[in-house]
């Protein structure tokens, strides 16, 4: 079972459901909202733990009333959080828009993910411990640029999804091992990416591709299934991606395109990701 650590966020997603987006100055009624726990570092951290690995997250929450859901989440899904730090202030929220064609835009507000400042001794040991440390760019980057160099230094692989996207110092550049975009970050990180060994760019509905060390492409088709929500399913790609890399990236673009696809089936982003059955049922047809 793949050991991996988790330095990111945890947000509550405000999700409301809507036909067609209101233009600026309109108001349009919506079909439905939710409280639905998410973050890309959660939802990733859940994904690669429902795919099959052994995972702990490293993160905060505030002291607010969504607090305890959050960490709840985490919980229930059998991810570590002994290294979740409860910090004074507002949560991390999500405002989410989900449209009639399934299509979200989401404006994030950093709250306690934020302020995850300070790697203490107990979350280096356990990024040292980990076979992939998984990140992406909703704390601070200086944070995600010291777990990865500790993890560089240990011989753990450092997986980074840089999203949402921003540029990147070269220091943090030179520590990736493996960075998985979408083909909006691609082209906006442009040759920057040139610099990291293991590159996958998902291709929304289209599947994936990764390209090696070696400059060789290796894609992976499309997985068809009906879309309600794409909210979260890079985030189930990704998750799912970490926990099977130990197996070459053929095997673990299968399982994180069936994964991301099985995400893309149900409203809300904790709330879709598949179970490890979920995803060895529709791999074996
Ligand atoms: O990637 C989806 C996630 O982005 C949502 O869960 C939301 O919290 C934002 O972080």
């Amino acid at each position: 079972m793949a050991r991996i650590v988790v330095v990111g966020s945890i947000n509550m997603d405000l999700v409301t459901t809507v036909k067609r987006r209101p233009e600026p100055g309109e108001t349009v009624s919506g079909a439905g909202f939710a409280l639905v726990p998410g973050g890309k570092g959660a939802n990733q951290a859940i994904a690669a733990r429902r795919a099959g690995a052994e995972v702990g997250f490293i993160g905060a929450v505030g002291d607010d009333v969504f607090a305890d859901e959050l960490r709840h989440v985490l919980v229930d899904a059998g991810v570590g959080v002994s290294r979740l730090r409860r910090l004074p202030g507002p949560s991390g929220v999500a405002a989410i828009v989900v449209d009639g064609g399934g299509e979200n835009s989401i404006i994030v507000v950093g709250g306690a993910n934020s302020r995850l400042t300070v790697l203490d001794r107990g979350d280096l040991e356990a990024i040292a411990e980990a076979d992939v440390l998984l990140c992406q760019l909703e704390i601070p980057q200086q944070t995600v640029l010291n777990a990865a160099r500790h993890a560089r230094a240990h011989g753990t692989a450092v997986l980074l999804n840089p999203s949402p996207v921003q540029e990147l110092s070269d220091q943090l550049w030179a520590a990736i091992d493996i960075a998985v975009v979408n083909e909006g970050e691609a082209a906006q990180l442009g040759t920057a990416l040139d610099a990291v060994p293991n590159v996958i760019t998902t291709l929304g509905s289209d599947g994936a591709v990764y390209r090696g060390p070696d400059g060789i492409t290796l894609p992976h088709p499309g997985v068809r299934v009906e879309v309600v929500d794409t909210t979260g399913a890079g985030d189930t790609f990704t998750g799912a991606l970490a926990a099977h890399w130990d197996e070459g990236p053929e095997i673990a673009l299968a399982w994180a395109c069936t994964a991301g696809a099985l995400a893309t089936t149900k409203l809300g982003a904790s709330t879709s990701i598949p179970t490890r059955n979920a995803i060895e049922r529709l791999l074996s047809r």
